[in-house]
């Protein structure tokens, strides 16, 4: 009986370990759920925002604007721009607190991110958050225009871990979604493909 009941306690407190073991490593490793959240005007950026959510296949949330862009009103983009002013944000149709990491994809408008990112970013929304960053443009983007973007996500609190940027300019669709293909394989060399829920 004493044996037994040693034997039971035995097998009782081994239980509670590997309970306990587990829990702990379930904090230590929080789970990674991707999200790709991404503004774009004429349709580029999409396109890159498509091919990253196939590639990981993860969800994608895209921002939008209330402001009158198009045609003449292109000028509202470089008034922000110049002004360093807030965009009118559209709905944000998707609890993006419990996603990590975030992968941005945006056009650079006059050297920076464009508005309704910026917009976006701004408040410190995604604090520390792992981020990876595609920026689309048309050539004229330099490298100290990526080092203020990049000073940008720092001072909202946000962890970089990839930076990529994709030429616009004369690209066939095609084009454009070779090279997220090559910045997801030369700049992003950690992300897991594909992502999978819980998984770290
Ligand atoms: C208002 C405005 C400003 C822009 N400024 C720049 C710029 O400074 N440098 C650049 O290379 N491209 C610039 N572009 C081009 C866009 O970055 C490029 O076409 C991008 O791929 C557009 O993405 P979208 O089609 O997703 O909107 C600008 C475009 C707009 C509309």
């Amino acid at each position: 009986m004493k044996k037994r009941l040693t034997l039971l306690l035995f097998f009782a407190v081994l239980a509670a370990y590997v309970l306990d073991q587990a829990k702990a490593s379930a904090q230590e490793q929080p789970a990674r759920h991707p999200l790709i959240i991404y503004y774009s005007l004429t349709s580029n950026t999409r396109i890159v925002a498509a091919e990253l959510g196939s590639e990981f296949g993860c969800e994608r949330l895209e921002l939008t604007s209330m402001r009158e862009r198009t045609g003449f009103w292109k000028v509202n983009c470089v008034i922000d721009q110049l002004f360093d002013r807030d965009d009118l944000p559209g709905p944000v149709k998707l609890d993006y607190t419990q996603y990590n990491p975030i992968i941005i994809a945006c056009p650079i408008w006059i050297h920076r991110l464009a508005s309704p990112m910026r917009t976006f970013l701004d408040h410190k929304r995604l604090t520390g958050k792992d981020v990876y960053v595609v920026v689309t443009h048309q050539g004229n983007y330099e490298e100290k225009n990526e080092q203020a973007v990049r000073q940008f996500l720092a001072d909202q609190d946000m962890h970089l871990k990839g930076y990529g940027a994709v030429l616009t300019r004369g690209k066939t669709e095609a084009e454009i979604i070779n090279e997220t293909k090559s910045i997801i394989k030369r700049n992003f060399p950690e992300m897991e493909k594909p992502f999978s829920g819980n998984s770290n």
